[in-house]
C-alpha cells in the first residue's frame, strides 16, 4: 500500500481572466517573480508598502528558535492607526468603511472618520475601566459594527481579544474566558437570527454564574451592547451599558506602537479531540499578510470596491477579511447581521444589488445551499456589479464552483478558492485573480512568498498526478505564534509530525495535478482505505454533487470485513428530483454514477438519502458522526454541531 492519497476524479475545465480583469488586477506575475527572487527582502518590502511603522524594523525573519518565529521583531507599530486613523490623515475620512445592515433592515453607514472616533472612545472606556496592554478580553457579540469597534480598541490599546462566536453556548464562552483568564467580556443585549431577538447576555451571566470555575474570579465588567432590547437581568457594580460608557469617554486617543510580535488576539479553534485551542496571532506579521492578501488575492481595489465577506466575526475568516484586511487597506464594505433566508431566500442577493457589492467572499457551504434553493431566486435580482468571487473554508466542488461562477457571476467573474486555516491568519493557496488560469475545484498555487508542499508520510515530496499531505515548508508572516498557554501542545499538533524536515503539518490532504497545482482532499483524518486505496472523502462527494439530482452529499468509510473500508454516502437530493424517484431507484443510479467518473473501486456499498448533514457552525460538515451512524455505533458528542437535533434525524432516516 502506498503512502500517496489515490487521485481518482479528472477535472479539465479552465477559465483564464479576461483581458480587461487582468489589465486593471492588483496582483501580476511580476509578484511571483520578486518573491522567489528574494523571499525576505519581497515580505519586508509589502510589510512597508501596506503599513504604516512607528518605528521601522530592521529585521525579517527570526527563525532561529523553531517552531517558535518573530518577523519584523524590532519594528513597532499601531494595527489600530493602520485601520483607521492614517485613512482620516489620508484625506479619506469620509470614505465608508462599513455599510451595516441589520436584519430587520436598519442601516448604518460607517465613515472612516466615524469608525475612528467610536474607536477612540471605546479605547478610552476600555482603559477607564482599568484594561491594558496584555489583557484579555472576551468579545461575545453579534455581526453588528460595535464587533469590529470592540476589535479595534482592545488593538489600540495592546489589550488581548478573545472573539468567541455568538453562537455558541455558555459553556463555550466559560471555557473560552477561564483559558484566557479574561477580565472584560463585551456582549449585547441580543442579535436578530431569522426575525427573532436570540439573546447573548443570559449565557453571559450564565457563563459568569458559577463560582470557583474561574471565570468569576477574572472578569471584573461586562459592557453590554444595546441591540435587542430585550429586558436583560442586570448585575449592579459588573455590567455597563455600552452606549453610556462611551458617551462618557473622550473622543480624543492617541494610538500607541506597540512591538511587531505584540500579540493581537486569541481564537479558539477545535481540534478533533480535546479542548479547544487557543491560537495566538500576533501584529506585525499578521497584518501585513492580512492587507496583502486582500490587495492581491482578494483584488480589492480601495477607492472602487464594495467588498463583502460574510463570514461571522467570530470565525478567522472574519477577523482577517471582515476587520483587519479591509480596514488596512482603507476599503468599503458590507456588514450583515442575519440570515441569508430572512426574511426571504433572496436576501443576499438583494444586498448585494442594493450597495453594488463588486466582490463576495463566502464559503461552499452558503453556495450548495443557494444551488439546492434553485437559479430563480438569484436569477430575481441585478448582481451585475459583482465582478470577483471567492470561496473559503471547505473544498469547493467542482459543480458548485461552475454553478457560483454561471448563477452569482453570470459566467463572466474570476473565482478565487482561498486555502487557509485560523492557524495560518490569511490566505495561503489561492489562484491570483489576474494571472491564473482557474481550475474549477482547485486551490492551486502558493501565494507569492509562501512555500508549500504535498509530501508523503515520510516528508518526501510527492510527484505531479499523486496526493499526500500538505504541510508549509517555511515560514509565513500571519502564522500563528502559538496555542494560548501551552507551547508544548503547539510543537506536538503542527510541527512533531515533520520535526525533521521542520514543516508546519497542516492537517488536510492534498494531490498535486499534471502542472504540479494542488487540490484540497479534505482532512486527513476523512481520508479512507478501501482494499488498499486511499481514497478521498472530497473527491467522491464531488463526483455525486456532478449528478443532477444531488444537492449536497458527505462520505465516509465504514468499517468493512472485506475491504477495511467501504465507502458510505449521505445525500440530499434536489426537491424536484424526490417527487419522481423512488429511493431505491436514486440510490442505484448514484453508485452507477460514482463507478462511471471515478472507478469501480469508489462505488459506494450503500447510499442513504437524507434531508440534512451534521454540520458545524461554520458549515463544516461533521464527518465522524455519520461515521458512527454508518458503523451503526452509538453517536458521539454532538455539541458542536449548529442544530443537534439534525442527528437524530439521520438516524432515524438511515433506519
Ligand atoms: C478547510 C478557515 C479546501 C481545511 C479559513 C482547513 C479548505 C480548514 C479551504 C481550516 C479551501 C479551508 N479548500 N479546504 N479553500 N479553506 N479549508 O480554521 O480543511 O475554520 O484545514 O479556517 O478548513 O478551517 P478554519
Amino acid at each position: 500500500m502506498s503512502n500517496t492519497i489515490d487521485h481518482l476524479l479528472d477535472e479539465d475545465r479552465r477559465f483564464p481572466p479576461s483581458a480587461d480583469f487582468a489589465a486593471n488586477a492588483n496582483g501580476t506575475a511580476e509578484l511571483y517573480e520578486r518573491a522567489k527572487a528574494d523571499r525576505e527582502g519581497f515580505w519586508a518590502d509589502q510589510a512597508r508598502e501596506l503599513l504604516h511603522w512607528h518605528t521601522p524594523f530592521t529585521q525579517v525573519l527570526d527563525w532561529s528558535n523553531p517552531p517558535f518565529a518573530k518577523w519584523f521583531d524590532d519594528g513597532e507599530l499601531s494595527v489600530a492607526y493602520n485601520c483607521l486613523d492614517r485613512h482620516v490623515e489620508a484625506g479619506n475620512g469620509d470614505r465608508v468603511a462599513i455599510l451595516f445592515e441589520g436584519e430587520p433592515g436598519d442601516e448604518r453607514r460607517i465613515t472612516y472618520a466615524e469608525l475612528t472616533t467610536e474607536v477612540k472612545k471605546a479605547a478610552n472606556a476600555l482603559q477607564s475601566l482599568g484594561i491594558g496592554h496584555g489583557d484579555r478580553v472576551a468579545i461575545y457579540l453579534p455581526m453588528i459594527p460595535e464587533a469590529a469597534i470592540a476589535m479595534l480598541a482592545c488593538a489600540r490599546i495592546g489589550a488581548i481579544h478573545s472573539v468567541v462566536f455568538g453562537g455558541f453556548s455558555a459553556d463555550s464562552l466559560r471555557s473560552r474566558v477561564d483559558d484566557a483568564a479574561a477580565r472584560l467580556v463585551v456582549t449585547a443585549d441580543g442579535g436578530y437570527r431569522k426575525g427573532k431577538v436570540s439573546p447573548l447576555k443570559p449565557a453571559v451571566d450564565q457563563a459568569l454564574a458559577d463560582r470557583g470555575t474561574g471565570a468569576q474570579e477574572t472578569v471584573e465588567h461586562v459592557l453590554v451592547v444595546r441591540r435587542g432590547g430585550n429586558d436583560i437581568e442586570w448585575t449592579e457594580g459588573r455590567d455597563l451599558w455600552w452606549h453610556e460608557a462611551l458617551d462618557a469617554a473622550s473622543d480624543e486617543h492617541e494610538a500607541t506602537p506597540f512591538p511587531a510580535e505584540n500579540p493581537l488576539y486569541i481564537l479558539y479553534t477545535s481540534g478533533t479531540t480535546g479542548k479547544p485551542k487557543g491560537v495566538v496571532h500576533s501584529s506585525g506579521g499578521y497584518l501585513t499578510q492580512a492587507a496583502f492578501t486582500n490587495k492581491y488575492s482578494l483584488d480589492i481595489h480601495p477607492e472602487s470596491d464594495v467588498f463583502w465577506c460574510t463570514a461571522d466575526i467570530g470565525w478567522v475568516t472574519g477577523h482577517t477579511y471582515v476587520v483587519y484586511g479591509p480596514l488596512a487597506l482603507g476599503a468599503t464594505q458590507v456588514m450583515y447581521e442575519g440570515t441569508p433566508e430572512t426574511p426571504h431566500p433572496g436576501r443576499w442577493w438583494e444586498i448585494i444589488q442594493k450597495y453594488g457589492v463588486t466582490i463576495l467572499y463566502t464559503a461552499p457551504t452558503a453556495i450548495r445551499s443557494f444551488m439546492k434553493q434553485g437559479r430563480q431566486i438569484p436569477q430575481q435580482f441585478d448582481l451585475s456589479s459583482l465582478r470577483l468571487l471567492g470561496s473559503v473554508g471547505e473544498p469547493i466542488n467542482p459543480e458548485a464552483w461552475i454553478w457560483y461562477r454561471d448563477v452569482i457571476g453570470s459566467g463572466r467573474t474570476p473565482i478565487v478558492d482561498t486555502w487557509w486555516q485560523t492557524e495560518t491568519g490569511a490566505t495561503m493557496v489561492a489562484p491570483m485573480p489576474g494571472v491564473t488560469d482557474a481550475k474549477p475545484g482547485s486551490a492551486q498555487v502558493p501565494l507569492p512568498g509562501i512555500l508549500v508542499d504535498v509530501v508523503d508520510e515520510q516528508g518526501a515530496t510527492v510527484d505531479n498526478g499523486n496526493g499526500g499531505l500538505l504541510v508549509v515548508t517555511a515560514p509565513w508572516p500571519s502564522m500563528l505564534r502559538g496555542v494560548w498557554g501551552d507551547p508544548e501542545r503547539f510543537k506536538e499538533t503542527y510541527w512533531a509530525k515533520f520535526a525533521a524536515q521542520g514543516y508546519y503539518f497542516a492537517g488536510d490532504g492534498a494531490r498535486k495535478d499534471e502542472d504540479g497545482e494542488i487540490w484540497l482532499l479534505g482532512r486527513v483524518d476523512d481520508v479512507m482505505n478501501v482494499s488498499g486505496h486511499r481514497l478521498s472523502t472530497t473527491e467522491i462527494e464531488s463526483a455525486l454533487v456532478a449528478h443532477e439530482s444531488v444537492a449536497e452529499a458527505a462520505v465516509v468509510g465504514a468499517t468493512d470485513e472485506t475491504t477495511g473500508k467501504a465507502v458510505v454516502a449521505f445525500v440530499i437530493v434536489k426537491e424536484s428530483y424526490l417527487a419522481a424517484h423512488s429511493p431505491e431507484g436514486l440510490a442505484g443510479d448514484l453508485r452507477g454514477w460514482v463507478s462511471g467518473q471515478i472507478g469501480p473501486i469508489a462505488r459506494p456499498r450503500d447510499i442513504y438519502i437524507v434531508s440534512e448533514l451534521p454540520k458545524t457552525r461554520s458549515g463544516k460538515i461533521m464527518r465522524r458522526l455519520l461515521r458512527d451512524v454508518a458503523d451503526g455505533h452509538e453517536v458521539g458528542d454532538t455539541t458542536t454541531l449548529a442544530d443537534t437535533a439534525v442527528m437524530s434525524v439521520i438516524s432515524a432516516q438511515v433506519k
